[in-house]
């Protein structure tokens, strides 16, 4: 079964079709799919997707684009949604220094603030962190590594769409014990850094993920994207690696279900 880790069906681009490709995703092999937080506005649809389609489950938080609207009513939001057996971590959260939407301070004590929560809740979480290397390291350091307060947590989380180099995914995965998620980017003609990630890094630390409706693998880059197109993604890590794709397969479910026990 292929699990995507990282969607956005609540995202206004699929309210044209959402019920009729959410329903084409079982004969496609999909199996399971977590839809990930971003807006505030995402968080009550993720809660709707994830009562009405058994084989979704939620991840809240806000993105670091978004942590403007953390007031404590949100946080609250937040909290109370983690109780829900179907809501496996919070996220997505971090750091965005491409964008800059909100002020750095303001980004890093919101991603300090959701991660505590994801911790205090024995939850793993979901990063975002684009051009933000050395802060982002610096905090999952200092909350997952050696005397932080989720540094004995089984299951920590996942750089999603991972996009550093070869180095800190060593440090990231071996030292602190988090996954990768790798998605349409890794079939990018000019992604050379990932794609070397990706053959150094062992198989038991990606996760396959979409973050659709973006980042559609080749050959449909700049389309909108699906869990439909997580086969393009195993094709190239399978052929990076020099593996079949179905041991990536099997070995990526294996992940997402290590690291998200909660999937049935
Ligand atoms: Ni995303």
């Amino acid at each position: 079964m292929i699990i995507d880790t990282h969607a956005h069906y609540d995202d206004e681009a699929f309210d044209a079709d959402r019920e009729e490709l959410l329903s084409s995703l079982a004969a496609a092999g999909i199996g399971r799919v977590i839809d990930v937080g971003s807006t505030r506005e995402s968080l009550p649809k993720i809660r709707e997707l994830t009562r009405r389609y058994p084989f979704v489950y939620g991840a809240l938080g806000l993105h670091p684009d978004e942590v403007g609207d953390l007031t404590e009513e949100t946080f609250a939001g937040i909290e109370e949604g983690l109780s829900d057996p179907k809501i496996l971590a919070v996220g997505e959260i971090g750091l965005d220094y491409y964008w800059n939407k909100e002020a750095r301070d303001v980004q890093i004590e919101a991603f300090r603030r959701q991660a505590l929560l994801a911790i205090r809740h024995g939850l793993p979480i979901i990063i975002h962190s684009r051009e933000a290397a050395a802060d982002t390291l610096s905090v999952v350091r200092e909350l997952y590594g050696p005397g932080g307060p989720g540094a004995a947590l089984p299951r920590k989380g996942v750089m999603h769409c991972y996009s550093y180099a070869a180095e800190q995914a060593g440090i990231y995965t071996r030292e602190l014990g988090f996954f990768l998620g790798v998605g349409g980017v890794v079939t990018f003609k000019n992604s050379r850094k990932l794609k070397e990630v990706v053959a150094a890094t062992p198989l038991e630390y990606l996760l396959l993920e979409t973050d659709c409706p973006y980042l559609s693998p080749v050959p449909f880059r700049g389309k909108r994207n699906s869990s439909l197109n997580l086969p393009y993604i195993i094709e190239e890590i399978a052929s990076l690696k020099g593996l079949t794709t179905g041991e990536v397969e099997a070995a990526a479910e294996q992940n997402a279900r290590r690291l998200f026990p909660g999937i049935k």
